[in-house]
């Protein structure tokens, strides 16, 4: 049985926090060990760009950002790791398909109606500073997802939508071009049920934007330890009984302690330790855990032609699944090499379930009826009752040679059906024939 295949991106904004390592790093190299799964991790550089026009920026982002996840365990023998923007595959699906994808659906993204809401409450043009990369992003992912056929896409909650829309996307994409047969998998996004958002200095989520974090590797133990000293807790002194929950320190101790030394810690906060020795015992922990992959870290960061190395070696790997896929995919939609083994009569053939389609059918009172589908299954036309089979097959033959039919004929056969749908669709027959 072929394992599961994991994927998950990982954008290169910012320097890495101790609550990206709790909340994410930590929990995807574990999982990433799990020898069911067939992993793919990546560094989504393209979508950074979406968000920072800072070349500088983007370029050191990447390269910590690469360089944390390999501290941290990541083992590219084991998971295949790479940048998305040295798989040319991506872009180049990404166009196939964005030709599929509505508008409409992609007006309803999060991130893009959340920017032209903020828009229209200051009184601007709604699209005001919205790029295209902002509008687009979610086709972007889909092409990381659908390029490698992930079956599970391990993301926050904030990312359901896109996977929605890359399962959306996915699917249109088969029924025009699969030929009955799917070409990508359907993803489904796997979110984690415990996953841990940590607390930062002043005890709200730790982020970024609110500048309470705590770096993990970046300034070493010093910086590490001085940001643990900067965690905000009451003014009680040594001696006083502490209530253990009143500062976010013990939730930072207990993501990197065991249950056991979480409890001692509590205790002694109740029986009066100083806030000063507790930070003191929440560092060594801490500094423990990380110290050997600060280590690594340095390393790597001392050493980019090494880390480029590994790098290129996780592009060609994923490439060996990209490149003969894309290839494929570019036939369904029809890019082929002129007098290619893919002929027009094959064509044909191939598209046939996307054709529109008589059905006859012999009902309860002995008559016989007949509808027209379009490519979609939708009914077309519904037809009155016809004594004999025979009728029916000489009238289908002739609308189907002339693809003339009068809005009377059609009145007759189906009052209710739609002329210029039935025509159209007639015509579509009729085309395919000629091929
Ligand atoms: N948009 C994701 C995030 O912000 C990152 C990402 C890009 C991603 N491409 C992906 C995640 C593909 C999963 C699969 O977290």
């Amino acid at each position: 049985m072929s394992r599961i295949r994991v994927l998950t991106g990982i954008t290169t904004t910012g320097t890495p926090h101790l609550g990206n390592y709790v909340g994410a790093i930590r929990p995807a190299v574990l999982a990433s060990r799990d020898p069911r799964v067939d992993a793919f991790y990546f560094l989504a550089d393209y979508h950074a760009l979406i968000k920072c026009e800072d070349p500088l920026r983007i370029a050191r982002s990447r390269l910590e950002i690469a360089a944390t996840w390999l501290a941290a365990g990541l083992d590219p023998a084991q998971v295949c790791f790479y940048r998305q923007s040295d798989i040319p595959e991506i872009p180049e699906l990404t166009w196939l398909l964005t030709c599929v994808t509505g508008k409409g659906l992609m007006n309803r993204a999060h991130a893009y109606k959340a920017a032209t809401d903020a828009n229209e409450a200051a009184g601007e043009d709604a699209d005001a500073g919205v790029t295209m990369g902002l509008f687009s992003y979610p086709v972007l992912m889909a092409a990381d997802i659908l390029m490698f056929n992930a079956h599970r896409v391990p993301v926050g909650r904030d990312q359901i939508q896109h996977i929605e829309m890359a399962r959306d996307i996915a699917a249109r994409f088969n029924h025009l071009f699969g030929a009955g047969k799917s070409l990508f998998v359907l993803p489904e996004a796997q979110i984690e049920a415990s996953v841990a958002t940590l607390p930062g200095l002043d005890g709200r989520k730790m982020s970024k934007s609110y500048d309470n974090t705590i770096p993990l590797f970046q300034g070493g133990s010093k910086a590490l330890r001085e940001a643990i000293f900067k965690i905000v807790t009451d003014s009680r002194v040594p001696g006083e009984a502490k209530d253990p929950d009143s500062s976010a320190l013990m939730v930072i101790f207990e993501a990197f302690a065991s249950a056991e030394e979480a409890a001692r810690l509590r205790t002694a906060l109740q029986d009066g330790l100083g806030w000063g020795e507790a930070k003191q015992w929440v560092f060594d922990s801490i500094d423990r855990e990380l110290a050997p992959m600060r280590a690594r870290y340095d390393e790597l960061i001392a050493q980019p032609q090494h880390l480029e190395a590994i790098l290129a070696e996780g592009a060609a790997k994923a490439r060996r699944t990209s490149t003969p896929f894309l290839a494929a995919l570019r036939e369904s939609v029809g890019l082929r090499k002129f007098g290619s083994a893919q002929s027009a009569d094959t064509v044909s053939k191939a598209a046939k379930p996307q054709l529109p389609e008589f059905k006859q059918f012999r009902e309860s009172d002995g008559k016989f009826r007949f509808k027209l589908l379009d490519e979609q299954g939708t009914v077309l036309l519904q037809s009155h009752a016809f004594d004999s089979p025979k009728q029916i097959g000489q009238l289908i033959a002739a609308w189907r040679t002339t693809a003339q039919l009068s809005q009377d004929d059609l009145q007759q056969i189906d009052a209710a059906a739609d002329h210029a749908a039935v025509l159209g669709a007639l015509q579509r027959l009729i085309a395919a024939q000629g091929e």
